[in-house]
């Protein structure tokens, strides 16, 4: 069966948006556009999965959903050319996600790492949508048909996990799929997209921690609305060793931070990691330094001047979402009418 070629990914309205998820995804958002078909989701059904403590409650749910969107469209996503929404406002997501959690083994969910480190050992505590997240992430993709899916390094694993419900629902449902005429598959195995520099980048602060939202230290990561001085002073502040940089990538294998700070400079460069260092190599860091500061301000800081512009227009927001959700409803509806159909629900 031949898939029409459409990419799908989300960001969670947790707060904190950082360089990471700038680097690793947004960025990634933008460059695809040329290529193919695009839907970026705010993902506020997964943000409900982590404590209230940490996505802050419905005014700072509803903030930083629009914050999402501000960034997506700050950093250069079109919104008339590709599908921005929230997941909340096309119910299909939740819908598939049901059926997913009866196709999906407990057993696989058990070994997904983020769980782990996000339950932490209190796992009784945890709650039961932190446990089947990964479900509700394969119904996000696979309700569109979405073949590429561009994310972090860090989310390489969901991504296998989609691939096997795909896979296990097309398997057994086989008979249903085929006398639907939809050919062999009914679902795609969406392709994951991490590659260049930056997939994973790490806190400031220690070269072998992925930078994150929830990290207590601030100085740990750059946020896309800090400005030009707070940028400046985190790049100053990140922790580094006293040896000057190498020539050549090898030179970093047991540099954690110094191997972090050059690829963030070449993902904001978008250049090789070998060119950052045949230019900056055998210098001194203060030097390297002082350099990442200029393009990362230079970069950054138009985005998280315009962030703050369109955030403070919530109208304007609101209606990019609302368009969005109405164009991303049509294609999810169409899938879910074939899911029932293929699983034997009557429907209307
Ligand atoms: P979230 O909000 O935690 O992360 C959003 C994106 O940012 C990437 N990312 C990073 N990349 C590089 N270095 C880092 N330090 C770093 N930290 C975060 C993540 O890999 C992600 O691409 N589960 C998803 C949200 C989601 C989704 C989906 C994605 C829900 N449904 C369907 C794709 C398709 C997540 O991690 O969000």
């Amino acid at each position: 069966m031949k898939f029409n070629e459409l990419v799908f990914s989300g960001v969670q309205p947790t707060g904190n948006l950082h360089l990471g998820n700038y680097l690793g995804a947004i960025v990634k958002f933008v460059a695809l556009q040329q290529r193919y078909s695009c839907i970026y989701c705010v993902v506020d059904l997964h943000a409900l999965t982590q404590p209230l403590s940490v996505w802050g409650g419905p005014k700072q749910l509803a903030h930083n959903t629009r914050e999402v969107i501000a960034a997506y469209l700050a950093a250069g996503i079109n919104p008339k050319q590709s599908i921005l929404f929230n997941q909340s406002q096309v119910h299909q997501h939740a819908e598939l996600a049901w059926v997913f959690n009866c196709v999906a083994r407990m057993g696989w969910l058990g070994r997904m790492t983020q769980f782990k480190d996000k339950a932490g050992k209190d796992r009784e505590n945890a709650s039961v949508g932190l446990f089947t997240y990964p479900t509700l992430m394969a119904a996000d993709i696979l309700v569109y048909r979405a073949t590429h899916v561009p994310v972090g390094e860090d989310q390489k694993q969901h991504l296998e996990l989609t691939r096997d419900i795909a896979q296990k629902f097309n398997n057994d449902f086989a008979e249903s799929i085929a006398a639907l005429g939809a050919g062999d598959a009914f679902f795609p195995l969406p392709e994951p997209l991490i590659q260049g520099p930056a997939t994973r980048v790490m806190s400031l602060r220690d070269g072998t921690k992925k930078m994150s939202k929830s990290d207590p230290s601030d100085y740990s990561r750059i946020n896309l609305t800090d400005d030009a001085d707070a940028i400046a002073q985190k790049i100053r502040k990140a922790k580094t060793d006293p040896e000057p940089l190498p020539s050549e990538e090898k030179g970093l294998e047991t540099r954690p931070e110094a191997d972090n700070l050059v690829g963030i400079y070449a993902a904001l460069a978008n250049t090789p990691k070998p060119a950052v260092l045949a230019q900056f190599g055998g210098g001194q860091f203060s030097t390297f330094k002082s350099a990442l500061v200029d393009l990362a301000v230079a970069k950054l800081g138009p985005i998280g001047a315009e962030m703050k512009r369109l955030v403070a227009d919530a109208a304007y927001i609101d209606s990019v979402l609302a368009e969005g959700a109405a164009r991303a409803a049509l294609l999810a509806d169409q899938t879910m009418k074939s899911v029932k159909d293929i699983v034997g629900f009557i429907r209307r």
